[in-house]
C-alpha cells in the first residue's frame, strides 16, 4: 500500500530505519552495512533499502534537506510502514567550542526556530526530545568519542540573526542541523521512537577548521556505528 512518498508495500520497511538526509549516503550506507539489500523505494528518488545486519533487519532511507521534508517521510513510514524508530544520521555545524570538525554530536534536544512543531500542543512551546534508551544505547557506543547535548534544528542555512550562534553557544548547544527537531515532534505525535547522531562537518566560530572529504568520511562511521547501536538496542 503506497502513500504519496514512498511507493512500497507494509512490511518492506524493517521497525529501524537509519536516515540520512542525502539518498545517495543512504545508498552507500546499505551498501555497506546491509547484507541482502533491496531497495524498496525511489520516489522523488528519495532512495530507501531494506536488509539485514548480522541477521536482524534495517532500512536505510534519505530524508531530504530540512524539517518539511524529514516530517513527510517519518510521517508516513510511522503511520504506514510499522516502523518503531528513525535513527538519523547526518552533520551538523559545530556551535560550541568543546566540539571539533570529525566529532561525533548525540542530539539529546533541539531547539529550533521552524514553525513545525508549533500545531503540535497548542499555547506550549513544544520540547523536541530524543528518546532516552536511543540516546544511552548511542553514547555507550561511542564513549568518549561523541558529545552528548542540545543542538539546534534551523529552517535557514544562510541566514542567521547576528550574535544568534555565540549566543546558542553560551547555552552550550552542540551544533546546527536541519531536520532533528521536527523528527523528534513526528515520534511524539505517533509514540514512536527518534534520535539524531550527527558528524561535525564544519566549524561556525572558527572557520580555519576544516578536513578533507576522505577523512570526513572515516569520522561519519563512528557516527554510523553510534547510531547502528541506537538501531538495535
Ligand atoms: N549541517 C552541516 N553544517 C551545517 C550548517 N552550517 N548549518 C546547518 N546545517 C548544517
Amino acid at each position: 500500500m503506497a502513500t504519496p512518498h514512498i511507493a512500497a508495500e507494509r512490511g518492506d520497511f524493517a521497525p529501524a530505519v537509519l536516515m540520512p538526509g542525502d539518498p545517495l549516503r543512504a545508498k552507500r550506507i546499505a551498501e555497506t552495512v546491509l547484507e541482502d539489500a533491496r531497495q524498496v523505494n525511489n520516489v522523488r528518488g528519495m532512495l530507501a533499502y531494506t536488509g539485514t545486519v548480522d541477521g536482524k533487519p534495517l532500512s536505510v532511507m534519505g530524508s531530504g534537506m530540512g524539517q518539511p521534508s524529514i516530517t513527510i517521510y517519518a510521517t508516513e513510514l510511522f503511520s504506514q510502514f510499522d516502523v518503531e524508530r528513525i535513527i538519523r544520521v547526518g552533520t551538523c555545524g559545530g556551535l560550541s567550542p568543546k566540539v571539533k570538525v570529525g566529532d561525533v554530536v548525540i542530539g539529546v534536544g533541539a531547539h529550533t526556530e521552524s514553525a513545525m512543531n508549533v500545531p503540535r500542543l497548542p499555547g506550549v512551546h513544544f520540547s523536541a526530545v530524543a528518546s532516552y534508551n536511543l540516546v544511552a544505547a548511542a553514547a555507550q557506543r561511542a564513549g568518549a568519542n561523541a558529545h552528548v547535548g542540545t543542538i539546534i534544528s534551523r529552517d535557514h542555512f544562510y541566514l542567521t540573526p547576528e550574535g544568534q550562534n555565540e549566543r546558542l553557544a553560551r547555552y552550550g548547544v552542540l551544533g546546527v542541523e536541519m531536520e532533528a527537531a521536527a523528527l523528534y515532534g513526528v515520534a511524539a505525535e505517533f509514540d514512536k521512537e527518534a534520535l539524531a547522531v550527527l558528524t561535525v562537518s564544519d566549524n561556525l566560530l572558527d572557520s580555519s577548521e576544516d578536513m578533507s572529504s576522505a577523512e570526513r568520511e572515516t569520522l561519519f562511521e563512528k557516527a554510523l556505528d553510534a547510531a547502528l547501536a541506537a538501531a538495535f538496542c
